[in-house]
């Protein structure tokens, strides 16, 4: 049997999904990820490239309200859901609680893992409005931060929910 040694390119698939709130249709290569597709062609550059590996947490999104790495996500997977990204967090001028929280609690020096770090912080709060101190250890461990250290992170969360 004869092989082809050229390299087959797959036709680009259309998808719609709805990113803060906003609907669109495109299309988009079966190889690029959710996270290309954010920073590179819609040009939201909250979400961070880090690991590429679902390690560190800088990618971090919503879908379907539900903390997913965007890095390891391809875009199609994502077709027909809601995307939410740390853009779509504040309302006009007004920050999220969480955002202000970190402000507040000087919860970041670079900022380079904030983005990945308030995504999975509100996954945690719409799933658990009062989570305990442990809880929240507990539910950011794949949120890497390399210069703030966590104690601040886990004292602006709490403070988001109202305690603390
Ligand atoms: S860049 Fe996606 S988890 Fe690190
Ligand atoms: S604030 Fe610098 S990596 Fe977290």
């Amino acid at each position: 049997m004869e092989v082809s040694s050229q390299t087959q390119t797959l036709p680009a698939i259309p998808i719609t999904m709805t990113v803060n709130g906003r609907s669109i249709s495109l299309d988009v290569e079966p190889h690029q990820t959710l996270l290309d597709l954010l920073r590179d062609r819609l040009t939201l550059k909250g979400a961070k490239r880090s690991c590429d590996l679902q390690v560190c947490g800088a990618c971090t999104v919503l879908l379907n309200g539900r903390a997913v790495s965007s890095c390891t996500m391809l875009a199609y997977e994502a077709r027909d859901a809601e995307v939410l990204t740390i853009e779509g967090l504040a309302e006009g001028d007004r920050l999220h609680p969480l955002q202000q929280a970190f402000i507040d609690h000087a919860a970041f020096q670079c900022g380079f893992c904030t983005p990945g770090m308030i995504m999975t912080a509100k996954s945690l709060l719409d799933e658990n409005s009062r989570p305990t101190e442990d809880q929240v250890k507990k539910y950011m461990n794949g949120n890497i931060c390399r210069c703030t250290g966590y104690k601040k992170i886990v004292e602006a969360i709490l403070a988001a929910s109202g305690q603390g």
